[in-house]
């Protein structure tokens, strides 16, 4: 009877030693240890066994008990840490590794480009002035020179703000001519005026209801075309380097006379015509000309004493010849594929 025990008690030791999972184990547990395990059943059945034999066969059942116990503890623990182990080797987060560096938002390309304009004109002295987007039919039209029914008028296609047509979204930012005259008095007066503007426009890739301008005025004593002209050529080399050449053309504008319009030479072929600039060798770029002696007098300056200039070119114009985008929408769309270019 005591071989019994210890046989089984050597067969259970090298089950539980064997057993590969916790399940495993249990199955070892159950089978040897548990109410119908083998060894509680030849526990149970010492009724046959001479009363003398009877307490060793108990103390030996007990101690074959205990062993069993313990070993099939040890087992279940190891197998327990060997099972986070294998976790911690498949589903690893590393805590000591190094993060991936996070990104940094930045200014959206037509402010940079916005601000750039700006540095540009305050280095040869000039100031930033601001107008409002919402405006009167006085600023926007009526003192630069465009009178109610004005052929213009109907280009610039305007979303006014009341059926009186008083009130609208200013189409250009010309508007801040005559504010400036106001606000600064008596010239000199070297303004730059960068701002939102809003048309009634069918929506295309170089056409948009609402975009920026850059309006420029210059008013002081003895200011000439001459130095109109200097003033845009040193824009577009600012922006575009050296040997890129300014252009003006005849024109039309209520608000100055002369008038022009001012193209860019082509970067690509410097004038000689390619396919980027349509063989043309020159890229528009915006309108100026000499102010209009009626809108320096709407400004409160004696054309008498003073003469001025002006220009006003688009902002996402200047972008897209900078940065070679080829459609406007691009610049309102923020996708971050795009604007994380720049
Ligand atoms: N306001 C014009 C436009 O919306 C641009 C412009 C032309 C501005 C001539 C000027 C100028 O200051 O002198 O296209």
């Amino acid at each position: 009877m005591i071989n019994r025990v210890e046989e089984l008690k050597e067969a259970a030791l090298s089950a539980a030693a064997a057993a590969g999972d916790e399940a495993a184990l249990e199955d070892v547990r159950v089978a040897y240890l548990g109410r119908k395990g083998r060894l509680t059943e030849v526990l149970s059945n010492l009724g046959g066994v001479p009363a003398a034999e009877r307490p060793a066969i108990g103390q030996a059942g007990n101690r074959a008990k205990q062993e069993i116990g313990a070993a099939i503890a040890e087992r279940a623990g190891f197998l327990s840490d060997s099972r986070l182990e294998a976790l911690a080797e498949t589903e690893a987060i590393d805590i000591t590794f190094p993060a991936p560096p996070l990104r940094r938002g930045h200014a959206h390309v037509l402010s940079q480009v916005r601000r750039q304009l700006e540095v540009i004109f305050e280095r040869i002295g000039y100031s930033v002035e601001e107008g409002p987007e919402i405006e009167t039919d006085w600023y926007n039209f009526e003192a630069l020179n465009l009178p109610k029914g004005h052929a213009s008028r109907d280009v610039q296609d305007s979303f006014f703000l009341d059926p009186g047509e008083e009130t609208v979204l200013r189409t250009h930012t010309s508007n801040v001519q005559i504010r400036g005259m106001e606000r600064i008095g008596q010239p000199p007066i070297y303004i730059v005026a960068p701002g939102r503007v809003y048309r009634r426009e069918n929506l295309d890739a170089t056409h948009l209801a609402g975009f920026m301008q850059l309006e420029g005025l210059a008013v002081d004593q003895g200011l000439t075309v001459g130095d109109l002209k200097g003033t845009l050529l040193y824009l577009v080399q600012s922006l575009f380097g050296p040997q890129r050449q300014v252009r003006m053309r005849p024109h039309h504008f209520g608000y100055t006379e002369p008038s022009f319009e001012f193209d860019t030479i082509c970067g690509r072929c410097l004038g000689k015509g390619c396919r980027s600039c349509g063989q043309e060798g020159w890229l528009e770029t915006g309108g100026c000309g000499m102010v209009h002696p009626q809108v320096l007098r709407n400004g409160g300056i004696d054309p008498e004493r003073y003469t001025g200039y002006a220009w006003g070119f688009g902002i996402e114009r200047i972008a897209m010849l900078e940065y070679d985008v080829e459609d406007l929408r691009l610049f309102y769309e923020n996708d971050l594929r795009f604007n994380r270019q720049f």
